[in-house]
């Protein structure tokens, strides 16, 4: 590529990139000035992902979730705060379309809550399905009874993610709920029948796992249950603690790695495919890569609020390696006041990401000083909020 200069009138006087493939007409860039130069960030609007967050309330209440850690507001999504997401999501789509391509694949029902506790969430799902994208719902599968299973195909939803582990058994337990989890389980026998019944590959079946040193030993047992239940994947994670009792449940404080889990035959349509088990690092590492930022994707919580990924979507304390952490919710704009893309292609937004990709931060994990800067998630290279302790970011912590 040709040099930037600078010109007497001290503007920069740039190339021009589009005849070099660069660059397209009228698109936006976003300068940032770096200890040792200056870089220039297209601003697209390229979100491929959009997770949204349509309730923080919930019917279980696991010891390990955030939900009782946090210093948030509960709350449900409005149907006018949802009309302004997906008009804003079908807009970034169609700007993606005509510019560069590609555009939003995927929208998930996610978060932290219990999204099939939403009372419009058939009615989100398949406005949802209806742009044209993958549509997936994260459940802990207690309301997934046949009348929703059905409702939810009707919506065209194409992956549902159960969460079936031990922190979910022992809350069902608490909350007085008897054969909780037969429930779930003849919840997703009845799913996969259904899917059977009709010859359908879709919605894909995918569990949730968040492994422990007391669930261990259910690991193993993992790819024969999937196989009963016809789910295709299992999504293992390890424990982000938000408690001290709950800091000495993690695994990746050891050098054992966790069991391979062995592939298992699933039914899918008129085909046998075999089903994955994606277990997480259980190491801290070197290489350190944002899923949620390579992946392009984008966090809408149920108050329209935009954010940049799970980790940063609540403020709570956690435990990193046992030092406490307080993570303060880290708000880029809000649906509800301006268009996502207006927030995506923002300059903070555009610079944070370029950030994440290059990963400038520090590694408190393994720096061996004990400052103060990682107990409010800052870090001494002055980021604020910082990705220099994310147990995302090294694939130790995977959301669904
Ligand atoms: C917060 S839940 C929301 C969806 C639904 N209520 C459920 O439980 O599946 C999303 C996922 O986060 C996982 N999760 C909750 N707390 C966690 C923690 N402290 N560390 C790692 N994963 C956690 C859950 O197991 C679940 O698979
Ligand atoms: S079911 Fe999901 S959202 Fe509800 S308390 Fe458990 S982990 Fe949290
Ligand atoms: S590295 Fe971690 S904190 Fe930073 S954007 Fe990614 S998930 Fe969020």
């Amino acid at each position: 590529m040709a040099k930037i200069t600078v010109g007497k009138d001290g503007r920069l006087v740039v190339p021009a990139l589009s005849a070099a493939g660069h660059m397209a007409a009228q698109e936006v860039v976003v300068l940032e000035s770096l200890d040792d130069g200056l870089a220039l960030h297209v601003a697209r609007p390229d979100v491929q992902h959009a997770y949204i967050e349509v309730t923080t309330r919930c019917n279980l209440d696991c010891a390990m979730c955030v939900r009782n850690a946090w210093t948030d507001a509960p709350g449900q999504m409005d149907w006018e705060t949802f009309q302004a997401a997906m008009r804003s999501l079908s807009e970034l789509s169609n700007a993606a379309a005509s510019s560069h391509g590609g555009g939003l694949q995927r929208i998930t029902f996610g978060g932290y809550g219990e999204p099939l506790g939403h009372p419009r969430i058939l009615d989100m799902v398949a406005q949802a399905s209806a742009l044209g994208v993958g549509v997936t719902v994260t459940t802990n599968g207690l309301l997934l009874s046949g009348a929703m299973s059905k409702a939810l195909l009707a919506a065209r939803v194409d992956t549902i993610i159960v969460s079936l582990d031990t922190m979910h058994t022992q809350a069902y337990r608490q909350t007085g709920l008897t054969g909780g989890a037969d429930r779930v389980l003849s919840n997703l026998v009845a799913l996969s029948e259904l899917r059977r019944e009709q010859h359908l590959m879709v919605p894909r079946i995918g569990l949730a796992f968040v492994v422990t040193r007391s669930n261990l030993d259910e690991l193993a047992q993992l790819p024969k249950l999937a196989g009963t239940l016809g789910a295709s994947f299992v999504l293992v994670s390890n424990l982000l603690p938000h408690t001290p009792d709950l800091a000495g449940e993690i695994l990746y404080d050891r050098h054992e790695p966790l069991p391979a889990l062995p592939p298992w035959p699933v039914r899918s349509g008129d085909y046998v495919l075999y089903g994955v088990a994606r277990l997480p690092r259980v190491k801290w590492g070197a290489e350190r890569r944002c899923r949620f930022v390579e992946e392009r994707a984008v966090v809408i919580g149920w108050d329209g609020a935009v954010m940049p990924c799970y980790a940063l979507m609540h403020s709570y304390p956690c435990y990193i390696y046992g030092r406490r952490k307080n993570v303060t919710r880290y708000v880029l704009g809000n649906v509800r006041e301006q268009p996502l893309a207006d927030v995506w292609m923002s300059e903070e937004y555009v610079r944070f990401r370029a950030k994440v990709r290059d990963f400038r931060f520090a590694s408190c994990v393994d720096c061996g000083i004990a400052c103060s800067f990682a107990e409010n998630n800052d870090d001494c290279r002055g980021n604020t909020p910082s990705c220099a302790d994310c147990l995302f970011a090294q694939d130790i912590i995977r959301c669904p």
